[in-house]
């Protein structure tokens, strides 16, 4: 039996509709290999669902006046189990800084939810072969600072940011290698055996070869998350 798991980030996606459809189809799945992380809105939905639920960005404080946010402890009444911390998109369009995402990391971890922490390179890095560097320099900006036991229960999401949304991925070799590279990092620097997931354009089509990587904990899946029997079926592949 398989051991990946997948990581649905429903982003902006789905109407209520469409919410519904999906928990009719999936919402009976109680699995460790099956995270949803619906739009926000959503998530009291879900929770009705047995599915296990994950927020695609959580705040760093409790409570108070953060007007459009939601704390580890709101989610915790849904029980919410991971977040989602510095997705590409909230880094580049809302501006996140690592400062940011350090206190969300730290928040997650004192409410028991474990932060699913994103990292990847832009098409021009990857091009110019600089990769690891740019990971490398991601994960210490962040980690640097934080107690060892926190970054122990951290998960890393590799999503290359040329490949979200675009159907263009990295070869399996290159997926292969940058995992181990950043389990080997993490590692040196943190003395931490840490899980990473790959994401960018995975779906039904190349799940299956994708799911070969023994190094590869699980995926981060966008678009493809939000059709149900196309996660469902994902979600056969990686659990057979
Ligand atoms: P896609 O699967 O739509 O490429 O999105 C990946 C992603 O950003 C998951 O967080």
């Amino acid at each position: 039996m398989g051991n990946k798991r997948i990581f649905a980030n429903q982003k902006m996606y789905m109407t209520k509709k469409e919410v519904d459809e999906f928990i009719k189809i999936l919402g009976s799945i109680h699995s460790e290999q099956l995270v949803i992380c619906p739009t926000a809105i959503y998530v009291e939905k879900f929770s009705q669902s047995k599915l296990i639920l994950g927020m695609q960005n959580i705040f760093y404080e409790d409570s108070g006046a953060y007007t459009g946010e939601i704390s580890p402890l709101q989610a915790k009444d849904y029980h919410i189990q991971y977040a989602i911390v510095g997705h590409s998109e909230r880094r580049n369009i809302l501006n996140e800084s690592n400062d940011m995402l350090k206190k969300k990391i730290q928040a997650c971890i004192a409410h028991n939810i474990t932060p699913i922490f994103c990292i990847g390179e832009t098409k021009e890095q990857y091009e110019m072969h600089k990769t690891n560097e740019i990971l490398k320099r991601q994960i210490i900006d962040v980690f640097q600072g934080l107690k060892i036991h926190d970054i122990s229960k951290i998960m890393i999401a590799y999503e290359p940011i040329w490949a979200i949304g675009t159907g263009f991925i990295p070869t399996e070799k290159e997926i292969k290698d940058t995992t181990q590279y950043i389990k080997n990092i993490v590692w040196q620097l943190f003395d931490v055996s840490i899980s990473v997931l790959y994401g960018g354009s995975v779906n039904e089509k190349n799940v299956q070869s994708l799911n070969q990587i023994d190094v590869v904990d699980g995926f981060l899946v966008g678009g493809a998350s939000t059709k149900p029997k196309e996660l469902l079926k994902m979600y056969e592949v990686v659990v057979s």
